[in-house]
């Protein structure tokens, strides 16, 4: 049995699905605080939160062979408001999820991190041995639970995955599951909502960016390709037992521009575009060079810039009945 914390989440209920569609049991552990538990369709499901001491009672009740955690907080801009939120959500209170695993002796981790652990970074496409020097709490928080992974394998018996994802984007293509963060920031679903008139516009963050149109370029990734690589990741700690890290981008990069004109040729609608100031905190560019855990794993992203802004635009009709 597999403990997926924050399964009720979306990247947590796509990969709760792809784990059960693989033939893998799974309890999921979410409080609900930001996901639905109409998105935890497959497997068992336990209202918990997982930085209570309560959570020995899902280890006594299942018999958990590892843990894919997804609970986290994981907005930027929140996180330079409320720092303090943040570390203890994200770091500390996975340090009481470790604790409760060595008491099981539960020895297999894969941790949701991002790529916020490196910052502004040195070179693109970004390498998994560049310096980390994160520039907000959110990337701090994953950072040093990183580290506590690291020092927990060194003890033994115990081996981890971190995942670094770059731009989690798309929807499951049966849309029993999707984006619903609220509020939403993140760039596909806000331009899709200006492409359904529940938006005036979509704004530009910013057009004097190093870029070649001066919009920032990000590597988006499909939710279902972040799925497939945590049950490789999974197989990989079963079969190997060591512990590693992996990005997890497409290893494409595409501007905000790009995007926008992308999400106007799926839905075939247009819509008014406006500029507007940087947003703190923005790096230029940030692509994964995602050969490691290629190499390692043998798992390669599937799905291109089009099918996710396709799927979404079809889970984003669903749940505005269009
Ligand atoms: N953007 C706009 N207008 C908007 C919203 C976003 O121009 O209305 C721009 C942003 O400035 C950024 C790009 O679109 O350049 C993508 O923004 P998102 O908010 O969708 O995603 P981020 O790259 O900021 O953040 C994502 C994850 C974070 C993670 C980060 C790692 O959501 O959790 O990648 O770099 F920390």
């Amino acid at each position: 049995m597999i403990l997926v914390t924050g399964g009720a989440g979306y990247i947590g209920s796509h990969t709760n699905k792809a784990l059960n569609q693989a033939g893998y049991e799974t309890v999921v552990v979410d409080n609900l605080c930001k996901g639905y538990e109409t998105f935890v369709k497959w497997g068992n499901f336990e209202d918990y939160d997982f930085g209570s001491g309560d959570l020995r009672e899902v280890f006594e009740k299942y018999d958990i062979d590892g843990v894919i955690h997804f609970a986290a907080f994981s907005s930027v801009a929140e996180s330079v408001e409320l720092p303090q939120k943040y570390f203890k959500n994200n770091y500390k209170n996975t340090l009481n999820l470790l604790k409760i695993m060595r008491e099981f002796g539960v020895d297999k981790f894969i941790l949701s991190s991002t790529a916020a652990v490196y910052g502004n970074p040195e070179k693109i496409p970004i390498t998994e041995d560049q310096e980390l020097k994160p520039i907000n709490p959110y990337g701090h928080s994953k950072w040093i639970t990183e580290k506590a992974l690291e020092r927990e394998a060194e003890k033994g018996d115990f081996n981890y995955v971190s995942l670094r994802y770059f731009n989690a984007a798309g929807c499951d293509f049966d849309c029993e599951v999707g984006e619903l963060h609220d509020p939403e920031t993140h760039l596909i679903p806000l331009v899709l909502d200006a492409a359904i008139g529940k938006r005036d516009s979509i704004s530009i963050f910013g057009t004097d960016y190093d870029t070649p149109d001066g919009t920032c370029i990000r590597d988006y990734i499909h939710v279902n390709d972040l799925a497939s690589a945590h049950i490789a990741a999974y197989e990989y700690l079963c079969e190997k037992g060591e512990s590693n890290i992996f990005n997890l981008g497409n290893g494409q990069g595409y501007s905000v521009r790009e995007i926008i004109d992308m999400c106007k040729k799926v839905t075939g609608r247009d819509f008014d575009v406006e500029i507007a100031d940087r947003r703190e905190g923005d790096p230029d560019i940030l692509i994964a060079d995602a050969s490691k855990i290629r190499n390692e794993l043998g798992w390669q992203p599937k799905y291109d810039l089009e099918c996710i802004v396709s799927s979404a635009w079809k889970w984003h009709q669903k749940i505005n009945n269009i």
